[in-house]
Parts: C-alpha cells; structure tokens; sequence
C-alpha cells in the first residue's frame, strides 16, 4: 500500500487535472477581438456615460470646527453641495494582461457650488462659494472574467483618484472669514471628492457597464430550429494591444440539444489590424450547423416523376428505364420509380486562404412504387459533388451561398446488375439545382447573427479567409439611445 507521502503528488495531481476547467481544452468556435482601436473608441463612448454619472454624484454635508485668527474656534458647515458642471476629456483604455482592461480618465475638471454657514456663539453667518477642481485623474481596473452561465462579467477593483487642484472662489460680504480657512476647505473637498469619484466609477461599472455587457448574447435564435450558443469559453484575454472574448460558437437544435462530436480547430489570428473588431469564425460554427441540419433529416430529399421536367430524357417511370435496364420493365411494368436520397454523413466546409468547399457523398436508393403501395428497393447510387461556398456578412448577420459542382453517379448495388448510370446523372443533378440547393441556400441567406452588445452597429466590413477560419473586420458605432 503506498504511504501518504509517497501518494500525495499523485493525489494532488489528480486533484489538479480534475479541477482544471474543461474550457482550458476546449478552443472556441468563434473569437470576438477587441483592438486598440476599439478600446480607443470604447473609451470615448464610456467617457459620455461618465459625464453623465458625475452629474448625479451627490456630495454630503461638511461640518466641522475650525481656528480662525484672531476670533478663535468657529463652527461650519458646507451644506446644499452640487455639481454645475463637468468636462472629462482624456481617457483611454488599455488592456491589463492577465486581468482585464485598465482606465485611465485624465485632465478632468468639475466645477461645483456649496452653501457655507458658519457659527461662532451669537454670531450667524452665511453664504455661497464655487469650487473649481481641475486637473482630476481617475484611474480603474477593470476585472473580466466569465460567469458559469457564459456572460462576461466585470468589476472595478483598485481605483484611484488624484486631484492636481482645488480653487474656492467665496462670494458674500463675510467671504473673507472663510478665507481665512480656505487650506482647509480645499483639503476637505480634496478627499471628499476623491472618494466620491471612485465611489461613481464604481457604481457605473457595477450598475451601467456590468449591464451592458451582458447584452451580449448568449444564445441567438436562427431559426425555429436551431440556436447558436454564444457563452464565454473563459474569461476574455488581454494581451498587449488587444482584448480577445472566445465564445462556444456551436450551433444547436433549440428541441434537442445533444454533444457535438466535432472539436473546434486552433485559429492562428493575423496579428496586424486596422479595424476596430474582428470576429474569427471557424469551421467549427458552419459544421456543427451542418451536424444538427443533417441530422434531423433536413438533407434528406425523395424525387418522384411529378418533379421530372417534361422534357427529360428520362422519367422515373419503369418504362423509361427499358433501354437500359430492359429487366426492370419486365419485371414492374408501368410502374413508378422514387429515388431516395441522403447526405451520408454532415457535410464538413472546409475553409482555406481563398477558398471554402465542401464535398457531399450522398446516397440515393431506387424504389419501384408497387400497386398495392409497397416500395421495392431496385438500385443503390452513391453520389458525389464538389460544392464551393462563398460566405459574407453584412452589419449584422453571416450568409453563405453553395454553388454546386457537377454530381457523379456509381453504381453500388443493384438488382439488375450493373447499367451505365449516366443517364440518371442529369436528373440528378437537375434536381439538386432546381430544388434541394435553393432550399439549402435560402436558409444559408437567412444567415446567423453576429455576437454583438445591445446598441452596437458595424461599418467598414472585410472579410478574408484564414486556413480554418473567416475574419471578419468591422468598424463599430454604438448608437445611443
Ligand atoms: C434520412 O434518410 C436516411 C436514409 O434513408 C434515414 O436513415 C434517416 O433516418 C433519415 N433521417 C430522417 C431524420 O428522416
Ligand atoms: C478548393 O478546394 C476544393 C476541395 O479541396 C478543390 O476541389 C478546388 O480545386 C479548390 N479551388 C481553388 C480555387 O483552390
Ligand atoms: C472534386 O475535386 C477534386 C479535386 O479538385 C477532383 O479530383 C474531383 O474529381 C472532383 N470531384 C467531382 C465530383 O467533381
Ligand atoms: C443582413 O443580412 C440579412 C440576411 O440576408 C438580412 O435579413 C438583413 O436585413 C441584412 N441587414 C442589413 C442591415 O442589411
């Protein structure tokens, strides 16, 4: 039996390797990266949110006793305080690596008013002063990290305020008295201000911007079908210049949600960049896509005689097959035919530079329609096409669009043995072009939706292909409300 010690690493390792999130191994289908440029944008739009948080800043009351030369001990009170005024013009938003973003506000300038009593026995006097306070810097860590529900999450920790300068301009016939004890005023109003700025950064991150974020989707609707699954995969990553958000990126039945079987590949993003965000969507997203569309049945297809175009060479009629399978006319004379097709297993896209394709292998079973309405099975066709895919995307949504190639027939099994199929491959292909492909492409066109905050519109797209994945590059406005 292994002692304690001796097993102790191997339980700790084992203790390790079962606590490390399965997250850390899984890659995300899609990534969402934030630029400097985008965080350059993100704080000037912050910025404006800010502005109008200050205004709501309510100071309290400051009372006290103060020695005045030559009368002695009086007794204030700054009371009625409130900001007229604000102009933030500096920040900026820098990724914190390993933990988040960090902001800094800088050269701000408030401009409040204050009522001033002050008492000293008898003696009541009161007034009014104006406090100008420039040269505020505010600086913020922003904290991202993911809750177990896939929502960004954000908190302010380690905030910190410094105020270059504080002027008090007292107005009133007495304001001489208070100048007596300006210094004080001004350090009062110092450290007050100070914590009352951390404090509304604080409640902004908590209340405004933690919110907001969460207007992210997590999952969006495709269809009445499918849904696309966009929680975190982690925590979003901060490196030197940018902010990347992994999101899942798998796409699902909304009924039926079951494991996907396929791993999302590792996307090698570019590191330069002149947009604001960009968006890394894999083959992962479009396969899993293909995974859940093929197998509630939606690839499979039938073609009956009615869809033959009348000017077919060939009909699916037993007749029409006598040329070439003379058994099959004797055997079921004035009969129907139906060929049954399927998609053999979910169609993988593959993405490359300049290319995205995808290889079909389809199955199509020959019955014979009998007059008792039993269906005899007569052939076995394998099937196989190359399709080429063009994929876009407006401000908003993902299309795609298949323009397929040509079908070649083989014979698999037969109850007639073998017979040129090429005859079938005409039909076959006239049948893919004319029905299944537009039904395919006009549920491509409808496209997915793009993981973006509420108010939140691209401009400016690219879109270039990567080995594996899309990047798509946008411009953002946020449009407020
Ligand atoms: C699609 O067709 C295949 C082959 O005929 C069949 O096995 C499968 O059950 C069908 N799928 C659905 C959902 O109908
Ligand atoms: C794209 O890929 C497909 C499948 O790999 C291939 O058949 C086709 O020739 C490629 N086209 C180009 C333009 O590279
Ligand atoms: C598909 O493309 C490959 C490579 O370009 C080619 O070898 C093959 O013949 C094509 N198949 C069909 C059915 O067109
Ligand atoms: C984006 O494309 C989708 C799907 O084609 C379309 O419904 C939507 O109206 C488009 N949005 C804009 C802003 O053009």
């Amino acid at each position: 039996m292994a002692s304690w010690p001796r097993a102790l690493p191997a339980l700790l390792l084992g203790l390790l390797l079962a606590a490390t999130p399965r997250a850390h191994s899984t890659e995300p289908g899609l990534v969402g990266r934030i630029t400097d440029k985008g965080l350059e944008y993100a704080a000037k739009e912050g910025l404006l949110a800010l502005q109008k948080e200050l205004y709501k800043i309510t100071l309290p009351d400051i009372s006290g006793d103060a020695k005045v030369k030559h009368i002695g001990s009086v007794n204030y009170k700054f009371h009625s305080m409130e900001i007229r005024g604000c102009e933030l013009h500096n920040s900026a938003l820098k990724p914190l690596p390993g933990q988040g973003l960090s902001l800094t506000i800088s050269d701000a300038s408030i401009w409040a008013r204050s009522d001033w009593k002050v008492r000293k026995r008898f003696l009541r006097l009161r007034g009014s002063f104006d406090l100008s306070v420039k040269g505020i810097t505010i600086s913020v860590n922003l904290l991202l990290g993911s809750e177990p529900s896939g929502r960004p999450m954000v908190t302010a920790s380690s905030c910190n305020t410094k105020i270059c300068d504080v002027d008090v301009d007292i107005s009133g016939d007495l304001g001489w008295l208070l100048n007596l004890f300006h210094n004080q005023i001004e350090s009062k109003f110092r450290s007050l201000l100070e914590r009352k700025l951390c404090e509304m950064v604080q409640k902004s991150v908590a209340s405004d911007l933690q919110p907001y974020l969460q207007t992210l989707p997590v999952t969006a609707e495709i269809d009445s079908f499918a849904g696309i699954d966009y929680s975190l995969t982690g925590a979003p990553r901060a490196t030197a210049q940018i902010l990347d958000v992994m999101v899942k990126g798998e796409i699902f039945n909304r009924n039926q949600r079951s494991t996907v079987a396929l791993l999302a590949p590792v996307m090698t993003l570019p590191e330069e960049h002149n947009r604001m965000v960009y968006f890394a969507v894999s083959d992962y997203v479009f396969n899993t896509a293909s995974l859940v569309y093929h197998e509630a049945g939606h690839l499979n297809f039938s073609i009956t005689d009615d869809m033959v175009p009348p000017d077919s060479r060939i009909r699916l009629t037993t007749k029409s097959f006598r040329p070439f399978i003379p058994r099959i006319a004797r055997l079921y004379p004035n009969m129907n035919l139906e060929l049954q097709g399927t998609v053999v297993s979910p169609p993988l896209l593959t993405i490359s530079p300049g290319n995205l394709s995808l290889t079909p292998l389809m199955e199509i079973e020959a019955f014979v329609l009998l007059p008792d309405a039993r269906r005899e099975s007569v052939f076995r066709l394998g099937a196989v096409t190359n399709v080429s895919a063009v994929l876009s995307f407006n401000t908003s949504r993902i299309t795609g669009f298949l323009t397929p190639g040509k079908v070649q027939l083989e014979l698999k099994e037969s109850k007639f043995g073998v017979f040129n199929v090429e005859l079938l491959e005409a039909l076959i292909n006239y049948y893919l072009l004319n029905n299944l492909y537009p039904k395919v492409n006009e549920k491509l066109g409808e496209g997915f939706p793009l993981p973006l905050l509420k108010q939140t519109e691209l401009y400016d797209l690219v879109l270039q292909t990567h080995k594996d994945f899309l990047l798509l590059g946008a411009n953002v406005q946020y449009t407020a409300d």
